[in-house]
């Protein structure tokens, strides 16, 4: 809790690939939702970006416009807190801290690192490892009270209260312990090629994924091919996962209930429903794509939110790492 009154909250992407609408309607809607009521801080997460291989003018290119995307999506830079991981050092700092206090065996049983390693055998670097570690610390820093997320990130929420109340028993009441926020609806949009998988930023087929940017042109014709079954019923029922995807998704941007979707589709087509579906998301991106169009071409704008951003995090980030320090024994500066 600040002096303010009000509660903090902590969240983040990794800039390793374009927004998609699993990331805005899992995460960043709510960040928008919650800003009056929260003290928000909002990172690019730029170094967890460096767990993949991933080109340095591309990664640098992507951490921009996703920074201009969180603005343009509603995350008023006068509000929030808006920075880059990367320029807050107190971030790796008390990720090595946090690392002495995490077990080898917890961090083995993460379902992400599971998955992430065995797609890519190449390099299961121990950056990958021990990334739910620097993700506890991006929170920990802040005394984050909420940090809203997609499902796909709770088992890394519940680690960092591990890590935190571990913390916590050693040296006394150090760390917030945090709550994981997620949407009742679109907290784990899948893909709409394969139904069964999370929409991805790193899905090669780009047909399964809506991109933030996307165009109306590109965004009918995805969903026109989106997978669905062959009963032609617009219902919400188990093993229909291709169209239970597409109802979520039509539910999250429109807020009607299912039953209110089922009822207004019932006797139609999935052709038909497709159609309103793709139609639904490119009018919810339209606006974001033209405020996104003008703050991208304002660079010296954007230089000046993020430093702004980074100055104030670190004064946050800098009075729990010293406290951190001090707790475990170094000698102060
Ligand atoms: P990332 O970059 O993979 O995803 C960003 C956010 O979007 C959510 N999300 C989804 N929600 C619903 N359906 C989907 N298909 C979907 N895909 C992504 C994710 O749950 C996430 O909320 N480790 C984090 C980034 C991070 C972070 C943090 C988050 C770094 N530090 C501190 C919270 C707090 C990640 O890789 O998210």
């Amino acid at each position: 809790m600040t002096t303010d009154g009000k509660k903090t909250i902590l969240s983040g992407i990794k800039p390793t690939g374009n927004l998609n609408i699993g990331g805005y309607l899992g995460a960043v809607k709510n960040w928008v939702e919650l800003q009056n009521e929260y003290n928000c801080f909002y990172c690019i997460a730029d170094l967890h970006a460096l767990t993949i291989r991933i080109d340095p003018s591309m990664l640098r290119k992507n951490a921009l416009e996703l920074f201009a995307l969180y603005i343009a999506c509603g995350i008023d830079p006068e509000k929030n807190i808006l920075f880059f991981q990367s320029h807050v050092s107190q971030h790796s700092e008390l990720s090595w801290v946090l690392d002495c206090y995490t077990m080898f065996g917890e961090l083995s049983r993460m379902t992400q690192f599971k998955d992430k390693s065995a797609k890519n055998t190449q390099n299961v670097n121990a950056g990958l490892f021990t990334y739910p570690v620097l993700m506890a610390a991006d929170i920990l820093l802040y005394q984050a009270d909420l940090v809203p997320v997609g499902e796909d990130q709770r088992q890394h929420l519940e680690i960092c209260r591990d890590i935190a109340s571990r913390f916590n028993s050693v040296y006394g009441e150090v760390f917030t312990l945090p709550e994981a926020y997620t949407p009742k609806v679109g907290a784990r949009i899948k893909s709409l090629t394969s139904p069964t998988q999370k929409m991805s930023k790193s899905d090669d087929d780009e047909n399964g994924t809506i991109n933030l940017l996307d165009n109306k042109d590109t965004v009918i014709r995805k969903f026109k091919k989106a997978v669905t079954d062959s009963q032609a019923c617009v219902k919400f029922s188990e093993g229909k996962d291709g169209i239970n995807n597409l109802i979520t998704i039509y539910s999250a941007v429109t807020g009607k209930t299912f039953t209110e979707i089922e009822n207004e589709f019932s006797g139609r087509g999935y052709g038909e429903f497709k159609l309103t579906v793709g139609e639904a998301v490119a009018d919810m991106l339209s606006p974001i794509q033209e405020k996104y169009k003008t703050l991208i071409s304002d660079k010296a704008q954007l230089e000046k939110i993020y430093r702004n951003g980074a100055d104030k995090a670190r004064y946050t980030a800098n009075k729990t790492l010293s406290k951190v320090y001090r707790k475990v024994g170094l000698v102060s500066r």
